[in-house]
């Protein structure tokens, strides 16, 4: 059953978390998806979700504009909404629903654990916080799962470790739950390339 914060009468928006890969929504988003009257997302969650959507679906691109958006919309966020996705948008009435994080799913695939593993978003921003970030928490001695950007991707990252003697695995986990998934291992001086842009990098500290 899902539970909105929302009073009598009153409507909220629902941010949907549809997972990074197919296959990866929980049956709570689906019901959520299923029950809406409107549907927005980027094309990919869209894509994810497709199966689900009853309703009218619309893409969306500015996302500073989801405000404008009718009160019971339900906004689609591929992954997880909390992790560098569209739940920053929601306010304290509306309701996220979780969903498989890129995160996860490389923790799944590789076997490493999630405690110990500091989050860290470069996606689609400046890079330099989350290069102080990056730096602080490897000295901290926690592992890093990294959402890169086009300028600070798997090279940036060895060539940090390299220059502050830390050994450690590199894993680009690219394309996380579709079929031309691949991930790949290396090291700082023989770091791992990514083939394309979705991936995330996994940077696990040998002990
Ligand atoms: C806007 S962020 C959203 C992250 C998402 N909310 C999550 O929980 O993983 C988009 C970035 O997430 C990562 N990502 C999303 N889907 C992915 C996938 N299927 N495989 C690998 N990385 C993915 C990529 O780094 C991509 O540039």
């Amino acid at each position: 059953m899902l539970k909105y914060k929302a009073g009598k009468g009153e409507k909220a928006m629902i941010v949907v978390g549809v997972g990074v890969g197919p296959g990866m929504l929980t049956e709570e988003g689906i019901r959520a998806i299923k029950k809406a009257s409107a549907v927005y997302g980027a094309k990919r969650a869209i894509e994810l979700a497709q199966e689900h959507i009853t309703c009218e679906a619309k893409t969306i691109k500015d996302y500073k504009s989801l405000h404008l958006l009718p009160a019971d919309a339900v906004i689609l966020s591929t992954g997880d909404p909390m992790f560098s996705g569209l739940g920053k948008f929601a306010g304290e009435n509306d309701t996220v629903i979780p969903g498989i994080s890129s995160m996860q799913a490389a923790c799944a695939r590789t076997k490493v654990n999630l405690t110990n593993l500091c989050a860290i978003t470069a996606h689609g921003r400046d890079f330099e916080p989350a290069k102080a970030e990056l730096i602080q928490e490897l000295r901290n001695g926690r592992n890093i799962f990294l959402l890169p950007e086009e300028n600070f991707g798997s090279l940036e990252v060895a060539k940090i470790l390299k220059e502050l003697g830390i050994e450690a695995e590199l894993y680009t986990c690219e394309n996380l739950g579709y079929p031309e998934e691949r991930i790949a291992k290396g090291s700082p001086d023989n770091p791992p390339i990514a083939e394309t842009i979705l991936y995330g990098l996994l940077v696990v500290q040998k002990r």
